[in-house]
């Protein structure tokens, strides 16, 4: 969801649609924008795109220079236009992210005054509470102070109140916010992507914070409510490349961008000269000294760290135990002071990851991230942010900075593994090379685009997909099933191939296609065994190997993806390539929403 306020010169509305167009990426189902007319809020509203607002705008335009807008993805009630934000009294107007936790005592509370509700979001509790305020007698500004501390939850609002054109009121309360500086106005917005058209000057609010715009400037207040201040930043021009270039969709551009983004990002972590890694990273912690590292991350970010398990285990003979941070957050696991903790996440605002990085903090780790945006809450909180250099991501359903992300754990591991004394000065050069070959490594697989295109066109007829791997390509594995459900909705389950007949095994028919990566790598001939138990029950085998794998498979495929022959400890990287455009073209053939899966959100700040 996104939150956009501009206090403006003149109508402000396609300006607020404009803003909120550059936060569809998060994913949303329904939006609106309020404004005020001659000093009288109004409201307009719609389910589904943007442009369905839009229309409604065109037939009943809006004229107030001063507005706040949001694309909503629904968390209390459903994806329609009565409970689409903003949310009205005859007072204000508020849009909202996240969730109001103790939402249902609050409006039980109000509900006993007598106040009734007109929708079942948790958002109108807050538009009723400062309402209620303002009924007592409160200016708006002692009215949000009021009510903000009887909130729990993950959010970030902002308000726009009736008679008031020259104030907007913003809060942040584990969920983004920024402010945007014009000249003569001011901007809102729950990611300074939304405000790039109109500044390239911002402010991060901090958690807690809340703030107070007029179009003069901004009065940033502190979770105690003392006037604080806080830094303004220069945003990069280069941070808002956000076209799609010659491509269809922002998936497919970031697919294709990724032997680009994954050179940087490899570039950024070893000395290309000497071929060695060289972290660029001040780690408060030994690596020699560690007992165990824990990883923790959600969805595709997961993947890259379950990857990484296997790379920090056997290159570095660092213990790993990794888990999604919806089950680690609450799971209570002992940690040891002074031990590492690694959280991978490309928004770094992702809520469950968050809480699992403060509950590691509190039991006394060394925090690291691997994150893509620099300046996010998860990255703010950590004692060494370790970046991904792959840009925005714009596609919900993450590719470049699942590679990107690979790439550092790998170099992570190779660093942790010279300095734990397990890889020798050779060792390193050897995995350094193959680290810097991935790129062109990448580039090769892009070139088989078009066979995969055509190979798409039968998958898209499958109604179940089974991906096998072993090793590394296990977690590949769930990735492939991951990306190929997230934007074609067709059933898919990844497995390691060990595991094959301990249940899917009775699966498989001549109806189901099985994608099996398999790079020539240490267990191929265990993968091959799989693959026969396949091929004897009918199964339709897709291969994604390399050549000399193709030809020791000793089975009959469907069809073999050749992949070029590298080191497999960077086969993960590279063969995630067939596996998104697999996903990618599968999706595009049969006419789905690529960029925005239904019901899928970019960056999930809720629980
Ligand atoms: C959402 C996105 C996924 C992403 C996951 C974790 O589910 O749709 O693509 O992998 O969140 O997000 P993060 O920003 O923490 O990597």
């Amino acid at each position: 969801c996104g939150i956009v306020g501009i206090l403006g010169k003149t109508a402000v509305a396609s300006q607020v649609v404009d803003a909120l167009k550059r936060l569809e990426y998060r994913g949303y189902d329904s939006a609106g924008v309020a404004t005020l007319e001659c000093g009288r809020l109004e409201r307009r509203r719609a389910e589904g795109k943007l442009r369905n607002l839009e229309e409604k705008l065109s037939r009943a335009p809006l004229s107030g220079a001063i507005g706040i807008g949001h694309t909503r993805w629904a968390t209390h009630g459903r994806p329609n236009e009565t409970n689409a934000h903003p949310h009205a009294t005859d007072h204000l107007a508020v849009v909202h992210n996240g969730i109001i936790e103790n939402f249902r005592d609050l409006k039980e509370g109000l509900e006993a005054e007598g106040v009734r509700f007109d929708t079942e979001t948790d958002t109108e509790v807050v538009a009723q509470l400062v309402t209620r305020e303002m009924r007592a007698g409160k200016a708006p500004e002692e009215a949000v102070a009021a009510v903000l501390p009887r909130l729990k939850g993950a959010f970030a609002l902002g308000f726009l109140f009736d008679g008031r054109d020259d104030l907007l009121i913003g809060a942040r309360h584990g969920a983004p916010l920024a402010i945007g500086y014009g000249d003569g106005e001011m901007f809102l917005g729950s990611d300074a992507l939304a405000l790039a058209p109109f500044t390239d000057e911002v402010t991060y609010l901090e958690d807690g914070d809340w703030v107070v715009l007029s179009r003069g400037g901004a009065t940033i207040y502190d979770v105690g409510n003392a006037p604080v201040s806080r830094a303004r930043q220069k945003i990069q021009p280069g941070a808002y490349m956000v076209d799609k270039g010659n491509h269809r969709h922002f998936m497919a551009k970031e697919i294709h961008e990724q032997p680009e983004v994954v050179g940087r990002t490899i570039a950024h972590y070893v000395d290309l000269a000497t071929g060695t890694v060289r972290l660029p990273l001040d780690l408060p912690f030994d690596f020699k000294a560690l007992k165990r590292l824990v990883i923790s991350a959600c969805g595709t970010a997961y993947y890259a760290g379950l990857v990484a398990q296997y790379w920090f285990e056997r290159l570095a003979r660092l213990p790993v135990e990794i888990d999604v941070a919806s089950e680690f957050r609450y799971r209570e696991m002992p940690l040891e002071p002074g031990e590492l903790a690694l959280f991978i996440s490309q928004s770094g605002e992702t809520a469950d990851t968050l809480a699992s990085l403060r509950y590691a903090r509190a039991e006394g780790q060394h925090i690291v991230s691997v994150v893509n945006v620099p300046t996010s809450t998860i990255a703010r909180e950590s004692a060494v942010v370790a970046p991904t250099l792959a840009g925005p991501e714009i596609g919900v359903a993450s590719t470049k900075a699942f590679t990107c992300q690979l790439a550092v754990l790998l170099s992570l591991a190779v660093a942790a593994g010279r300095a734990r004394g397990t890889l020798s000065a050779e060792d390193e050069q050897r995995l350094v090379k193959a680290l810097v070959s991935v790129p062109s490594l990448m580039s090769e697989a892009l070139k088989h685009e078009h066979d995969i295109e055509l190979l798409s066109r039968d998958l898209a007829k499958a109604t179940d997909v089974l991906y096998l791997g072993r090793g590394t390509s296990y977690p590949l594995a769930l990735e492939g099933a991951l990306k190929l459900k997230e934007i074609s909705y067709i059933h898919a389950e990844g497995y390691a191939a060990g595991e094959l007949k301990h249940g899917p095994i009775a699966l498989i028919d001549e109806t189901m296609p099985v994608i099996v990566l398999a790079p020539h790598d240490a267990i191929f001939e265990k993968t091959v065994s799989n693959m026969q138990e396949v091929a004897a029950r009918g199964g339709r085998i897709i291969l994604v190997g390399d050549e000399r794998a193709a030809r020791e498979a000793s089975v009959e495929t469907w069809t073999t993806l050749t992949m070029p022959a590298m080191d497999p400890i960077v086969a993960p990287i590279v063969y995630a390539v067939p596996v998104q455009l697999l996903a990618y073209h599968t999706a595009v053939f049969m006419g789905k929403d690529v960029d925005q899966p239904r019901n899928l959100a970019k960056s999930v700040t809720v629980e």
